[in-house]
């Protein structure tokens, strides 16, 4: 094993303002995988991410639903974090840019680039909405492109003709908020300079960045580097800039500065020092981002990081768009797919598994294409790799009592060829390039059915159970082998092979050992084949939902519950609300708003509860969460079995429901206070 290593890994900041979709996966989940693997083999990995809270956008937004912005952002908080969880991915810390923390790393670092002589400022004219009485950012006006003339053009770019200009050029323009004609009015604004950092910029760039992308950025300095406008006026929902009343940091500012702000939070809660895992020369940092943000990863954020004495990324990982089906995704034709809407119909597991197989660590872009995803589930995770684990176990419990014996001798050869490429699969996910991954997996997995069907247990089992036993256990070191190397990226999967096999969690250094002369567990559900119909309903759903980019009328809004009687602290502690895991998961026939989980409180002993939330959640999108019970409620008999306990789930006002979990880092057992 290497050195161990210490890395800081982040993914792009999601906005506040919208539900994570499908695209946004491609990077929260090629993200996982890569933490993941970083921790399989020991190595000190953070995965930090928070909410991109600040701007005009979450402002309008708020006012329209008729919250406040803080009310909005804790909202989105709580659905993000929840859809990232039932996606498996795990971060060490999931933050917000609206906190204090935030707020001081951004003033440090203004100061640094204002003291340093970097900051300067102009009047520049903008739209003006003297009805909403505030300054238009380009995506709040609406009117004809300059150039061909196109009507309903957002005041940046042409949808139409793709030609970008000023604002104040667009022909008739109009306020996206109220529809009334807006004025131009001048304001004074502050820019960094950002060709003050030239230099330093164009040595920075090629050593970061992969070289598609860094040949694209360097394209910018064959002129002097435009100033960035950093400031905007108020009214903005974001960080007044100290000494520059009622102007406040754009949200391009705060939003990367997030990323310090959200590890120091870590930092925090673990007793840690930010300058060892940020400024630590020996400690790595890695930004993965979509290749629409490059400029301000590549430019503004190493400049701004430089000039107030702080450690840039080791690299910017640059990934490129999805597209479904071939195409841009689209609300008229159902692609454009939340991750809340994915969940409720396939398993999360299955598009892990999916994106896997098509990244490959460039700027390409992905395609989603739906019936080659059914192809790739149905043929390769459960056709070839998980069947070998149900029919080998299966056959292993029917005839021979459950029990491994040690590998024949061909099947000891193909699990040392299968050992034989843990460095190639090692350098393919340390390179990002997880298709490779996969390949590598499907050989194996090829190899062992082949195996498999050529020794014929089935048949071998009538004359010599003893040979089946070793074709069995051969079989199963095979599959046992695959699931570790797709661990990082099927890490609830695995965690049920761990089970299977009663293995504890799988490290990279677990390939090494062979499972022989033990029981294996009866085989329980790994995984099945979805469905086109899941498919079909994942589409039709989405062509329902709506998710307006311009701002829309309030909802009406339902009063919420009135507050219950007072109690004393007394009686408050008199609740022991734990933190539990749920083992298992499952309908309960007779029973259709009801789920039967089995609990993990820490004691070694599982518990049985039921729990209203069946038409909130698939009972498999459960397994492996944590959650919060009421431990001392008195055990109540249902029709269906004792109940011991009670999970808590919010209930929104219009009936939905939300199973209450701690953020990651709390273990079965903990007290909730
Ligand atoms: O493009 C976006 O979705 C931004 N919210 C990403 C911010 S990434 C970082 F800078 F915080
Ligand atoms: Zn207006």
């Amino acid at each position: 094993m290497s050195e161990k290593r210490r890395i800081v890994v982040t993914s792009a900041l999601p906005y506040a303002n919208g539900d994570i979709h499908i695209g946004h996966l491609v990077e929260y989940l090629q993200t996982d995988f890569w933490v993941r693997f970083q921790k399989m083999c020991g190595h000190e990995c953070l995965y930090i991410c928070a909410d991109d809270t600040h701007g005009t956008p979450i402002m309008i937004r708020a006012h329209n639903e008729g919250i406040t912005p803080e009310e909005l952002i804790a909202r989105s908080h709580a659905e993000h974090l929840r859809d990232f969880t039932d996606f498996e991915v795990e971060f060490s810390h999931y933050g917000s840019t609206n906190c204090q923390e935030n707020r001081e790393f951004c003033n440090y670092i203004f100061k640094k680039m204002e003291d340093g002589g970097h900051i300067s400022s102009k009047m520049i004219p903008q739209l003006y909405c003297e009805h909403d009485k505030m300054f238009l950012p380009d995506r709040f006006v609406r009117g004809g492109c300059p150039s061909c003339g196109a009507a309903g053009q957002y005041g940046d770019s042409c949808d139409s003709c793709s030609a970008t200009y000023p604002a104040e050029e667009l022909k008739d323009p109009t306020c996206a908020i109220c529809g009334r004609q807006p004025v131009t009015r001048s304001s004074e604004h502050l820019f960094f300079d950002l060709d003050h950092y030239r230099n330093y910029l164009q040595q920075w760039i090629p050593g970061h960045t992969a070289r598609d992308v860094a040949n694209k950025l360097l394209e910018w300095f064959g002129e002097p580097l435009r100033s960035w406008d950093i400031s905007r006026d108020a009214p903005y929902f974001g960080f007044e800039i100290p000494g520059h009343p009622g102007k406040f940091f754009y949200v391009w500012v705060d939003a990367p500065i997030g990323y310090m702000a959200s590890l120091e939070n870590w930092c925090k809660a673990n007793s840690e020092d930010f300058a060892n895992w940020w400024n630590n020369p020996k400690a790595e940092l890695y930004h993965f981002i979509g290749k629409d943000i490059v400029r301000f990863h590549c430019l503004f954020w190493p400049a701004m990081l430089h000039c107030s004495g702080f450690k840039g990324p080791d690299q910017v990982f640059v990934h490129g768009f999805l597209t479904v089906n071939g195409e841009k995704m689209s609300k008229s034709k159902g692609t454009f797919i939340s991750a809340r809407t994915f969940l409720d119909h396939v398993e999360a597991q299955y598009l892990r598994f999916y994106y896997a197989c098509k990244l490959n660590g460039t700027t390409d872009d992905v395609d989603l294409n739906l019936d080659d995803f059914i192809g790739r589930v149905n043929s390769d995770l459960v056709g070839k790799i998980t069947n070998l684990a149900s029919r080998g176990a299966q056959m292993l419990h029917k005839n021979l009592d459950g029990r491994a014996s040690t590998p024949d001798p061909s099947g000891a050869e193909l699990i040392n060829l299968a050992r034989s490429r843990a460095n190639a699969i090692a350098e393919a996910y340390e390179q990002r390039d997880f298709s490779r991954v996969m390949v590598e997996i499907r050989d194996i997995a090829d190899q062992a059915n082949q195996y498999f069907d050529t020794q014929a247990p089935w048949k071998l089992v009538k004359t010599d159970p003893e040979a089946t036993r070793a074709v069995l256990t051969s079989t199963l070191n095979l599959f046992r082998i695959m699931a570790i190397y797709l661990k990082p990226v099927l890490p609830l999967y695995a965690a049920r092979v761990e089970e299977l096999f009663g293995d504890a969690p799988y490290t990279w250094d677990d390939l090494n050992t062979t499972f022989e002369s033990r029981p294996v567990a009866p085989y329980s559900y790994l995984a099945k084949r979805v469905e086109r119909a899941q498919v079909e309903r994942v589409v039709e759903a989405s062509k329902s939902g709506t998710a307006p980019s311009a701002p829309t009328a309030p909802p009406p809004a339902k009063p919420p519950a009135p507050v219950k009687e007072t109690i004393d602290i007394d009686t408050f502690s008199k609740v022991d609300l734990r933190v539990a895991k749920v083992i298992s998961a499952e309908l309960v026939e007779g029973a259709d708003k009801l789920l039967r989980l089995s609990i993990d409180l820490g004691t070694g002993q599982p518990r049985q509860i039921f729990a209203g939330i069946r038409k909130a959640y698939a009972p498999e999108s459960l397994v492996g969460r944590s959650i919060v019970v009421v431990a001392n409620l008195a055990p109540r008999k249902m029709r269906f079995g004792l109940s011991e306990g009670m999970a808590l789930a919010a209930a929104s006002r219009d009936g939905d429901l939300f199973v209450i979990s701690p953020d990651s880092g709390a273990s079965p057992g903990d007290t909730v206070a």
